[in-house]
């Protein structure tokens, strides 16, 4: 029911600098594949076919990953590399892939709202491609929100709990629990002081949003750092009883900072070890 994923890649990646300087954060590889790839992956996982990319300047490389690379395909055509490219080119077969560009990076809330004329009036899910997510068993993080999403019609927020002393990197939710893992969000502040924060329930990067958003945000002041935040729009939701917290089975890296990279990196390629 939920075709498009929504992918806010625009922003500067200031934490992976150098490597970033002419090179997307979200094309840095954890063993081959870059992080978007994964991102795409646990979107198709989840029933989405619709791919719309936020870009910026600079990011040029996500386009041209999502896309033949003609001469590459015939250099190693009938080689036994070949099947290295197998799992991106049927990505490239199954989806549509849209871009546009967020021009001045105004904070997450505006890059979701560059996305507007990609989504239309339909619900959508949004992926932080540096937020890499794995399972080891049952469904991707997107394919249980979307279960939650059926069942509640409203907006959707993957939450993890996090050591107090953390609260401050994230948008931090409250709210009565109404199940196993599932919370009726009646407060979000967007990276609260430690003894500000209403929980150590933290916002990570997946979400399900009714399209209303979209006209929630344009009334969003710029709020922490001066920068638009999803957080404050999502509030206005939250205060009708529209959006659910969901404590997600499975295990999240941060892959924007480099302690999340490297355990991303020495996890998977354990993973790659034990499946030989
Ligand atoms: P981050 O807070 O990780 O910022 O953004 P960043 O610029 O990517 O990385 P650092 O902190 O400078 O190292 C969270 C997500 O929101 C997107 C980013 O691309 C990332 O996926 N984003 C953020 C935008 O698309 N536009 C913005 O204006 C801000």
């Amino acid at each position: 029911m939920i075709k498009k994923c929504l992918f806010p890649a625009a922003g500067y990646g200031t934490r992976f600098l150098p490597a970033t300087k002419a090179m997307p954060k979200e094309m840095l590889p954890v063993m081959a594949k870059p992080l978007i790839q994964y991102g795409v992956e646990e979107a198709v996982e989840a029933g989405m076919d619709v791919m719309a990319i936020i870009t910026g300047r600079g990011k040029r490389a996500i386009e041209d990953h999502f896309d033949i690379s003609y001469e590459l395909e015939h250099q190693i055509k009938g080689s036994s590399k070949e099947y290295l490219l197998q799992e991106i080119r049927a990505l490239i077969n199954r989806c549509t892939f849209t871009y546009t560009r967020q021009i001045e990076m105004k904070g997450l809330g505006d890059a979701i709202y560059k996305g507007r004329t990609l989504i239309g009036s339909e619900p959508f899910a949004v992926l932080l491609a540096d937020d890499l997510c794995t399972h080891t068993d049952g469904d991707g993080v997107l394919s249980q929100m979307v279960k939650v999403y059926e069942k509640y019609r409203c907006s959707v927020v993957a939450v993890q709990e996090v050591p107090m002393d953390q609260v401050s990197k994230y948008g931090v939710i409250a709210g009565k629990e109404i199940g196993e893992g599932l919370y009726m969000v009646d407060t979000m502040v967007e990276k609260p002081d430690r003894d500000e924060a209403p929980s150590n329930l933290a916002i990570i990067g997946r979400y399900i949003l009714t399209p209303d958003i979209f006209d929630l945000i344009e009334k969003t002041e710029p709020g922490k750092g001066g920068e638009i935040q999803i957080t404050d729009a999502l509030m206005a939701q939250a205060k009708k009883g529209m959006v659910i917290a969901y404590r997600f089975r499975g295990r999240r890296f941060d892959c924007g900072s480099i302690d999340g990279f490297v355990e991303a990196t020495n996890f998977f390629y354990e993973q790659s070890k034990k499946e030989g």
